[in-house]
């Protein structure tokens, strides 16, 4: 506003003051104007009156001349008639004839300009015009008119003149003003879209395409150096935030503010269990809802899945939905039913004999059957729908989780198309050669390929995948980019290592070292400078269990010194039961553990001390703050979070973590002894060397160690997805503004 009253105040004046200066122009043009119909006026009144006139005169009647000229002053703009018979003498007129008219003067007023004589009542115009006769050869008559209905006119026409221009500036400041107001917010707009990533070449709500060709290069450049310096600032700002749950949702409040956020998995991140009157709430302690928790909280958003606890259903509304946390209430789960018959084929089924074994190089040879394929095709479909009915936009971020949902994010593309569906493989990807065997590797492909991002923990995975794809379906795949272009619909292929929350929860390291060490060895019956060893898994064939007991057995055998003052704790919590390789897999191990104690167990306490249950987290912690070393074997692992954990325990930067170098974890934690699972001494080498190590050195390794976890923890896990796709669905809705991809 204030923009355009500076702006048409100076318009006005300058066109009042062009209105000013144009009046006299005006006077001059109607005087002009005037004059000349005056003069032919005085040609026609003259004519008119020549043979009258004449005739009176011949008639010498003098009064009756006069009366005759009265006769025809009545008009209003003939102001005074006179004759001069002869250049001197009186003249014959009406007694309006001015006194400065004489006829010894006459010649004075024949000129072309010289007609005005100003008097009292306003300029009057004369015309002296040859009225000859044989009695006066020179004749002259004289017609005198008021022009004062000139300066009237004159008067007027000024005024419209004024409030002519004076419309005209109106108009044109309106128009102005509109105009300007126009590209102002248009700019304005256009700047503020750009600086989102998205466009220049469109005021907001317009829905063609864009109409100024001419500065498409332009705004491409713009657009380019925006993104250029926003992957920067990106790169700084995430290396420079302090990743915390506040930290991760003060980004989403940012970044996703008002976005519908919908998590997809099959475990649920509250379980309600009956036990006998009463109801129990569960945490399952896995890393997925320890990641995905902060963000359910900051986006209020709602999380799909599996509703397997034997009260889940005691609690839901009639839309089968529960506010969690029971305590604070922030977000809520949509619960999924499934019948046993689903339960077995997607789950124990395609899932896990089929999928998982295919993914983990275990050699477990992995199950496929077709009834098992339908369900999953079933239960992928029901989630689906679950989606759709959860979504509360028609673009709603929804996370996926795991080798559950491979057909899942194609299933929602279809219902929801512009949905951003991102999608994080927890478990390894094997090479095209290994995931040929899966009989619908195709559809599980396509599938995938429904999301907008595709997650892996490691980069190894990612190039898997994408070899996959390149191998047996026809996709366009950018490997600079690291993208797959399928069926018109682009998904990026991205690295990112999961970790654990830090700091680590309070409760779990509260009780000092001294005291977990002195704890854990009287609950074991073991002497208080007893060696300890921990291990902590489901009781998984991929975690190494067996490969790991080889290689104590092994550190024994070699390194006998060891035998009744080293033991090693193996956690193992049952997984799965109900699938036969698992039962195969348990029974082993605790045969396994059984046989090298009786080998060993002659001298002191036994080698191994097995505990197949569940164990809280806080008890977990306690034994990892009591050990000397931590021992994680995993054949092939995604990630492996026990790593980290143990990491993330020791507080009093001692211990030493041995790892198969066949984790993700591997990767990121060089400062571990780095074993080769299947390698019995080496992995024995490794023991007695962490046995043996000197603080200063457990220290200095287990200091990197805490840096880097603390640094890429699982809130920069979960923000690094959540930016992704924030930035993704900039650029996808500038492409829906101009209707082309950005350069
Ligand atoms: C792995 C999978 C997870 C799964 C977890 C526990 O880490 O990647 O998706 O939740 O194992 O397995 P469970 O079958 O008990 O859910």
């Amino acid at each position: 506003m204030r923009l355009s009253l500076r702006f048409v105040l100076p318009l006005l004046l300058v066109l009042a003051g062009i209105a000013y200066a144009v009046g006299p122009l005006v006077d001059r043009l109607t005087l002009s104007w005037f004059v000349q119909d005056l003069d032919s006026r005085a040609s026609l009144v003259a004519n008119t009156l020549q043979e009258p006139l004449l005739e009176q005169l011949t008639a010498k009647k003098k009064t009756k001349t006069i009366e005759f000229f009265n006769r025809i002053t009545r008009d209003e703009r003939l102001f005074a008639i006179g004759y001069c018979a002869a250049p001197t003498g009186k003249a014959l007129a009406t007694r309006s004839l001015p006194e400065e008219i004489h006829c010894d003067e006459l010649r004075r007023w024949e000129g072309p300009r010289n007609h005005l004589l100003p008097s009292d009542q306003g300029p009057l115009h004369v015309t002296v015009k040859p009225m000859v006769s044989e009695a006066a050869p020179n004749g002259r008559l004289v017609l005198v008119q008021d022009m004062s209905f000139v300066t009237r006119r004159s008067e007027e026409t000024k005024r419209y003149v004024f409030y002519l221009f004076m419309g005209l500036a109106g108009v044109v400041s309106l128009i102005t003003v509109v105009v300007a107001q126009l590209s102002w917010r248009g700019w304005i707009a256009g700047m503020r879209a750009l600086l989102r990533g998205e466009g220049l070449l469109r005021h907001p709500g317009a829905s063609a395409a864009p109409t100024l060709p001419g500065f498409k290069p332009i705004a491409r450049d713009l657009q380019r150096l925006i993104r250029d310096l926003e992957s920067d600032a990106h790169a700084r700002d995430e290396s420079q935030i302090t990743w915390t749950p506040e930290a991760l949702r003060a980004i989403l409040r940012g970044e996703l503010s008002g976005e519908d956020v919908l998590v997809v998995s099959n475990r649920e991140p509250y379980i309600h269990e009956r036990r006998g009157d009463r109801i129990d709430v569960q945490r399952p302690a896995s890393g997925v809802v320890t990641a995905l928790e902060p963000i359910m909280r900051a986006c209020s958003g709602t999380w799909i899945a599996h509703g397997s606890g034997s009260a889940d259903r005691d609690v839901v509304d009639k839309h089968d939905r529960v506010a969690v946390p029971p305590e604070k209430p922030a977000y809520r789960i949509r619960r999924v039913w499934l019948t046993p018959e689903e339960e077995a084929g997607y789950y124990y089924g395609f899932a896990n004999e089929g999928l998982w074994p295919l993914c983990h190089i275990a050699h477990v040879r992995p199950t496929f059957r077709s009834a098992d394929w339908a369900h999953y095709v079933a239960v992928n479909r029901k989630f689906a729908e679950a989606v759709a009915d959860e979504a509360k936009t028609k673009d709603p971020i929804v996370l996926v989780q795991d080798y559950h949902f491979a057909l899942l994010p194609n299933m929602i593309r279809e219902i929801l198309p512009n949905a951003t569906v991102i999608t994080f493989w927890h478990i390894p990807w094997p090479n095209p050669e290994s995931f040929a065997i899966c009989p619908w590797r195709d559809q599980v492909l396509e599938g995938m390929l429904g999301s907008s991002i595709l997650g892996f923990h490691t980069q190894f995975h990612c190039n898997n995948f994408v070899d996959t794809v390149d191998r047996f379906l026809e996709a366009r795949v950018d490997r600079a980019a690291f993208t797959v272009s399928f069926g018109g619909k682009l998904t990026a292929v991205r690295r990112y290592p999961i970790s654990i929350a830090w700091p680590p929860n309070e409760e779990s390291v509260q009780t000092s070292v001294a005291d977990c060490r002195s704890n854990i060895r009287k609950l074991n019956d073991l002497p208080l400078e007893h060696k300890l060893g921990i291990g902590v898994d489901r009781l998984d064939y991929t975690k190494g269990i067996l490969e790991r007991f080889s290689a104590i057995e092994r550190l024994l055998e070699l390194k006998p010194e060891w035998v009744g003052r080293f033991s090693f704790v193996q956690i193992a919590a049952p997984t799965r039961s109900g699938i036969e390789e698992y039962e195969h897999h348990q029974a082993q191990v605790r045969a396994m553990a059984t046989r090298i104690n009786g080998r060993f167990a002659r001298r002191g306490p036994p080698p191994i001390v097995l505990k197949v249950e569940h164990h809280e987290q806080r008890q977990v912690y306690e034994y990892f703050r009591a050990a000397d070393l931590c021992f994680v074997s995993s054949l092939h692992d995604g990630m492996n979070l026990v790593a980290k954990e143990f990491v993330a325990a020791r507080d009093d930067d001692r211990g030493v973590l041995i790892l198969s170098q066949f984790t993700g974890a591997a990767r990121e934690l060089p400062e571990a002894l780095i074993v080769n699972p299947y390698d019995a001494d080496e992995c024995a080498a490794a023991l007695h060397l962490a046995l043996k190590m000197p603080g200063d050195e457990q220290r200095d390794r287990m200091r990197l160690m805490r840096g880097l976890v603390a640094e890429y923890n699982v809130f920069r896990w979960a923000g690094r997805m959540l930016l992704d796709a924030a930035a993704m669905r900039r650029r996808s809705r500038l492409v829906e503004k101009t209707g082309r991809t950005t350069a």
